[in-house]
C-alpha cells in the first residue's frame, strides 16, 4: 500500500501507513530551508534503512549547517564511527533484523560522546522512554515535520556547543599555548593538531615518527587524552629497555607454573590497558618473535599468556612510535612488513624543531614559567641568548631545549639568561661561516645583491623547492621571493 503526500514547506517528513512506516521525501526542501547561521558544522550520521527518510533527514539537516552522512544498517553505521568524526546520531528505532536499543547501547559503547538521537513510531513511545534510559539524548516522533526536526536537532547543537566550551576550559587550564600540553603555533604544527584530534576518535593504530626528543610521547598522550576513553589506562612500553625475554611476559601476561617463579597468574601490561590505550615506544626495537606476537595479538584482538592454553580477548587501542626508520628496517628483514602495515594505518610525522623555529620562543616561555612557578624565581630570556637559540639547529629537539633552559637557570648568575650561561654546543654554534676579516683581499668581498641571492637559491634547494617554506625561513615575504626569482631569471 503506498500514500501520497504532496510535500510544501513544514508539511510531514515521514507519515504513517498502517502498521510500517512510510516516509515522503519533503518536496524543494533546500529551496524552502533557510540555513541557520549560529548552527557550527557538526558532523551527523543517520541511521534508518528507508532511503527516503535518510534522504530528507539529509536535506534538512545540512540545510541546519550539518555536516550529514548517511547509514543503511547498524553494520554500515559501526563502520562509519570507526573511521569518522561523528556528532550526532539520528537513529531509526527501528531497524528491520536488529533491535534498536542494542543498536543504540553499541553506538554509545562505542562513542560515549556522540548524542544519540532516536526516531520512534507513535506506536512505540515507550521504547523512547527505554531509549533515553540506555543512553539517548532526545527523541522523536515519526510523523515529524521540519520544525520539530530542526528543533530537535539544535537542541542537540546547544548541548555540544556547551560541552565543547567546558572541554575547551579544562584544556585551556592544561596549557594555554597549544593542544593538551603540546606547544606550538608553527603551521606544521597545527596541522598535527588537527590529525591528532581525527585520530583521537579512531580506534585504528597509529604510528607516531619523528626524531629523538620531538614529542612522539607527548602526541601519543594528547591522541589518547583527547578520546572517549580518556578515563581508562594510558600505558607507555620502552621496547628498547625491556629485557628480550621478558618483553612477551610483560606485555602478555603469564599463568601459574609458566616457568620457574610463577607461582600465580599475572595480566600483562595489554590486560592491564582494558579499554585504553598502549603506547609502544620504540617499537623498532622489538624481537621479530615478539612483531609476529603483536601482529596475532592486532589482528585477532586477543593475547595468549605465556604458559597459557586459551586466547583472552583484549580491547585496546596500540599506539606505536619510532625514531628508526622502519620503511629500511622492513627492507633488510629485522622489521616484519605485515605488521609495519598494520600499524601503519595512520602515520603522524612530528617535524624537527629546526623546521618550526617560531615556536622556540613560546617553548622557551613555557619551560620558564614551570621552572620559575616551581622554584618562585623570576627567570627570563636576554635577546642575545634568545637570537642564538632561534639561530641553533637543536639536534635533540624539544628535549634538548628544555635541558638548555633548565640548566641555565641553575647556573645563571641573575635572573635574566645570556649566551654564556648556555650549554657549550649552543655557544659553538655558529649559524654562518665565519668571515674571514683579517688578511682578507678587497676582491673577495662579495657583494650584498648576489649574498642574497645565493641565499634565496640555496633556501629554495635545501627545502627541495618549496618556495612558501623558502620565504617563510628566510624572513621575506612570498611576493619578494617570486619578484627576486623573476629578477634572476629563474623558472617560477
Ligand atoms: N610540542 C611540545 N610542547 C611542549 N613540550 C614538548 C613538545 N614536544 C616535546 N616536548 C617535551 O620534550 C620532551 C621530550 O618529549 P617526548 O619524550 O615526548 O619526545 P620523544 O619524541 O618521545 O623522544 P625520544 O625519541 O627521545 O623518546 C618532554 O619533556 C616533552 O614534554
Ligand atoms: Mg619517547
Amino acid at each position: 500500500m503506498s500514500t501520497e503526500v504532496q510535500a510544501m514547506p513544514g508539511t510531514l517528513l515521514a507519515c504513517a501507513a498502517g502498521e510500517g512506516m512510510r516516509h515522503v521525501l519533503m518536496a524543494n526542501a533546500t529551496a524552502v530551508i533557510m540555513p541557520t547561521s549560529e548552527t557550527n558544522l557538526l558532523n551527523l550520521l543517520i541511521v534508518d534503512d528507508e532511503r527516503s527518510m535518510r534522504e530528507s533527514c539529509r536535506e534538512v539537516s545540512s540545510s541546519l549547517g550539518f555536516h550529514t552522512q548517511v547509514a543503511d544498517s547498524p553494520e554500515h553505521a559501526y563502520h562509519f564511527l570507526e573511521t569518522n568524526p561523528v556528532d550526532v546520531v539520528l537513529l531509526d528505532l527501528r531497524l528491520p533484523g536488529s533491535n534498536g536499543l542494542e543498536v543504540l547501547r553499541e553506538i554509545k559503547r562505542r562513542r560515549p560522546e556522540t548524542l544519540v538521537i532516536v526516531m520512534t513510531g507513535f506506536a512505540t513511545v515507550q521504547s523512547a522512554v527505554q531509549a533515553m534510559k540506555s543512553g539517548a539524548y532526545d527523541y522523536i516522533t515519526k510523523p515529524f515535520n521540519f520544525d520539530e526536526l530542526r528543533m530537535v536537532l539544535e537542541r542537540s547543537t546547544a548541548h555540544l556547543k556547551l560541552t565543547s566550551e567546558n572541554r575547551l576550559m579544562r584544556e585551556q587550564l592544561k596549557s594555554r599555548n597549544g593542544f593538551g600540553s603540546l606547544v606550538g603555533h608553527a603551521p606544521e604544527m597545527e596541522k598535527l593538531y588537527r590529525i591528532i584530534a581525527k585520530a583521537a576518535h579512531s580506534s585504528h593504530p597509529v604510528l607516531i615518527l619523528g626524531e629523538s626528543g620531538t614529542g612522539k610521547e607527548l602526541v601519543a598522550r594528547s591522541i589518547h587524552y583527547s578520546g572517549p576513553y580518556r578515563d581508562k589506562p594510558f600505558l607507555p612500553v620502552d621496547c628498547g629497555s625491556l629485557v628480550p625475554s621478558l618483553i612477551e611476559s610483560e606485555l602478555f601476561g603469564y599463568v601459574r607454573g609458566a616457568f620457574t617463579g610463577a607461582v600465580r597468574s599475572k595480566d600483562g601490561l595489554m590486560a592491564t590497558a582494558e579499554g585504553g590505550t598502549i603506547f609502544l615506544d620504540e617499537v623498532g626495537e622489538l624481537p621479530v618473535d615478539l612483531q609476529s606476537k603483536l601482529l596475532r595479538a592486532i589482528q585477532e584482538k586477543e593475547i595468549r599468556p605465556v604458559g597459557g592454553t586459551r586466547p583472552v580477548p583484549i580491547n585496546v587501542r596500540i599506539l606505536a612510535a619510532t625514531n628508526r626508520d622502519l620503511e629500511a628496517a622492513v627492507q633488510q628483514g629485522s622489521f616484519r612488513r605485515d605488521l609495519y602495515f598494520r600499524l601503519n594505518v595512520l602515520t603522524l610525522r612530528i617535524p624537527p624543531l629546526r623546521e618550526r623555529a617560531q615556536d622556540i620562543p613560546l617553548l622557551i616561555g613555557n619551560v620558564l614559567e614551570r621552572i620559575n612557578a616551581a622554584t618562585q624565581t623570576q627567570h627570563t630570556i636576554g635577546d642575545d641568548a634568545l637570537r642564538l637559540m632561534l639561530a641553533y639547529n637543536w639536534p635533540g629537539n624539544v628535549r634538548e631545549l628544555e635541558n638548555c633552559v633548565e640548566r641555565a637557570c641553575t647556573t645563571c648568575s641573575f635572573s635574566t639568561i645570556h649566551v654564556a650561561d648556555l650549554p657549550t654546543a649552543l655557544r659553538n654554534f655558529q649559524a654562518l661561516p665565519k668571515l674571514e676579516v683579517q688578511g682578507a683581499e678587497p676582491d673577495t668581498i662579495t657583494p650584498l645583491d648576489q649574498l642574497e641571492k645565493q641565499a634565496i637559491l640555496r633556501a629554495i634547494d635545501v627545502l627541495k623547492g618549496d618556495k612558501l617554506q623558502a620565504a617563510r625561513r628566510l624572513g621575506i615575504g612570498k611576493t619578494t621571493l617570486y619578484r627576486k626569482l623573476k629578477e634572476y631569471g629563474s623558472v617560477i
